[in-house]
């Protein structure tokens, strides 16, 4: 059933696109004294340095896209000794230009590739040995940690969704705009729910819980409390880590 290796305890957060996943999953883990990977930041830079290619998105080749993305060192790194885990290009942490629109756009293709889902998931896996770690994602609890401790499968109405993150982007949402970010949402939802490999879907044993009307206090503190039920050693090595 699990690995005769002792390992921390691991957290699984997953969820539809803009469900509050990756700022949900940091603040549950400095609770916790756990480290966090955003695996969405990974495809996303793995997205980001395939458009910098001359081919249009249809012609993108997966094992082209993953020796590219060895060669430019995608990778997960601290930037400082006590810094969190970034995700870095050619050794610099890439930050904010992953969240721009064209890689938006086309993540979910890139993430539908299995030789790109491999590359991601080493990547993952070979930063969290030995658990103790908060992970976000789409496919965290099925796919990549199916014996995690702890699964959460974040939802939200899309149009609470849009306007969370319109207001993230800093514009004041109009009824319209919400609309059409909601679409464009669910739209992505519905192409990473419906892909071959390891597609967007509630792990059977993953808690459902719907932030549509939870203040992110609150969502932060249903999972904290949720981890420290399912893990009880969490009482005595979480904290400071
Ligand atoms: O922040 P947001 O919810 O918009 O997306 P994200 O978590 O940054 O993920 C971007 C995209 O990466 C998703 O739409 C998926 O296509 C893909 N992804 C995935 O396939 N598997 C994961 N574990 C995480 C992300």
């Amino acid at each position: 059933m699990s690995s005769t290796r002792r390992r921390r305890p691991i957290v699984a957060i997953d969820g539809p696109a803009a469900s509050g996943k990756s700022t949900t999953a940091r603040a549950v883990a400095d609770a916790l004294g756990f480290q966090h990977i955003d695996s969405g930041a990974l495809y996303r830079a793995v997205t980001l340095i395939a458009l910098e290619l001359p081919e249009p998105p249809e012609r993108w080749r997966a094992e082209e896209l993953v020796t590219r993305a060895r060669a430019l060192g995608v990778s997960l790194a601290r930037s400082s000794a006590a810094g969190a885990l970034e995700v870095m290009v050619q050794g610099r942490s890439v930050g904010e230009r992953l969240r721009g629109d064209a890689v938006t756009r086309e993540v979910s293709r890139v993430a539908a590739l299995g030789p790109v889902r491999d590359f991601v998931n080493g990547l993952i896996r070979a930063a969290a040995p030995d658990g103790g770690v908060v992970l976000d994602g789409r496919d965290i609890g099925t796919a990549v940690f199916p014996d995690a401790e702890v699964k959460v499968f974040l939802v939200a109405d899309p149009e609470e969704r849009a306007r969370r993150r319109l207001a993230e982007r800093g514009s004041t949402p109009d009824a319209m705009g919400v609309r059409a970010e909601a679409d464009a949402l669910v739209r992505r939802d519905e192409r990473d729910a419906s892909r071959d490999v390891a597609p967007l879907v509630r792990a059977p044993d993953a808690v459902l819980l719907d932030t549509t009307a939870l203040s992110f206090e609150q969502q932060v503190r249903a999972i904290v409390d949720l981890a420290r039920q399912r893990a009880p050693s969490l009482d005595r090595t979480g904290g400071g880590g």
